[in-house]
């Protein structure tokens, strides 16, 4: 299947995303702005898991070299990487981690993205040819992060291509505890992002890391 690129792969999520992935077996690329921090966040991961197999490149070059990309960038980023890198990410395996969300007084709300109405459906509109699915939005990076917690919930997936889902279920069926549910269309992904700021909600007020877990499916 060729390598799993992170790009923002130095933050909480694609760092525990990816380690997560390298345990699975799964050879991973992480990228970043700047060579040293992603050459740092490979070397931790190499670290953590004997036998792994990981890289840190440059985020151009970490998209370049993998046909699955992983986005973990904080959604204000995105439109302008967006910008940069469309041409390179055109026809690949796009898996959208983002979630856009303010703080206001304590209260984590929505925020708008320019010209889509969720991060995943801006990713899809700026590179049309992409296979794009959005997952991971529930999945607290902390509990990603640390390798000897067990994982637990629901991946929950959408995207509007069948195979691309079924080909990140296959990669969420890798990570024990957890359970993809294809959703079907991207344009649930404004709800995935919806339930991300619930989920910071209750873990402000229960001092908690929450996901989900659908019940009801069988
Ligand atoms: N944290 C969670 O629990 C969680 C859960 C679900 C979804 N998510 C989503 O996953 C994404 C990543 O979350 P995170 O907590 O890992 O974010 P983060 O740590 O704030 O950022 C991830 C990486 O993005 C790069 N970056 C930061 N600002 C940038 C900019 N303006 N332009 C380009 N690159 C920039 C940085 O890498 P370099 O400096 O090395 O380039 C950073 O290490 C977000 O969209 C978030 O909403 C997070």
């Amino acid at each position: 299947m060729g390598r799993l690129a992170f790009v923002g792969g130095t933050g909480a999520q694609g760092l525990g995303l990816a380690l997560r992935f390298a345990r699975a077996g799964e050879a991973v690329v992480i990228g970043s702005r700047d060579a040293s921090r992603a050459d740092e966040a490979a070397r931790r991961i190499r670290t953590a898991v004997p036998g792994a197999v990981a890289e840190g490149l440059p985020n151009l070059d970490a998209i370049t070299c993998c046909e699955r990309v992983v986005l973990t960038l904080p959604a204000p980023a995105l439109p302008g990487f967006l910008d940069i890198a469309a041409g390179r990410l055109a026809n690949k395996l796009l898996i959208d981690v983002a979630v856009p969300v303010t703080l206001h007084d304590g209260f984590f709300a929505l925020a708008p993205v320019p010209g889509a109405p969720s991060a995943g459906e801006l990713v899809q509109a700026v590179v049309p040819s992409a296979r794009v699915v959005s997952a991971f939005k529930n999945v607290p990076a902390e509990r990603l992060q640390d390798l000897d917690a067990a994982l637990a919930g629901d991946v929950i997936l959408c995207g509007d291509d069948a195979a691309a889902r079924a080909e990140v279920a296959a990669l969420v069926a890798k990570l024990p505890g957890l359970r993809a549910v294809d959703a079907g269309r991207l344009a649930n992904a404004r709800y995935l992002e919806a339930i991300t700021a619930l989920l910071l909600n209750l873990n402000r007020k229960y001092r908690a890391r929450t996901s989900i877990a659908i019940v009801g499916l069988d």
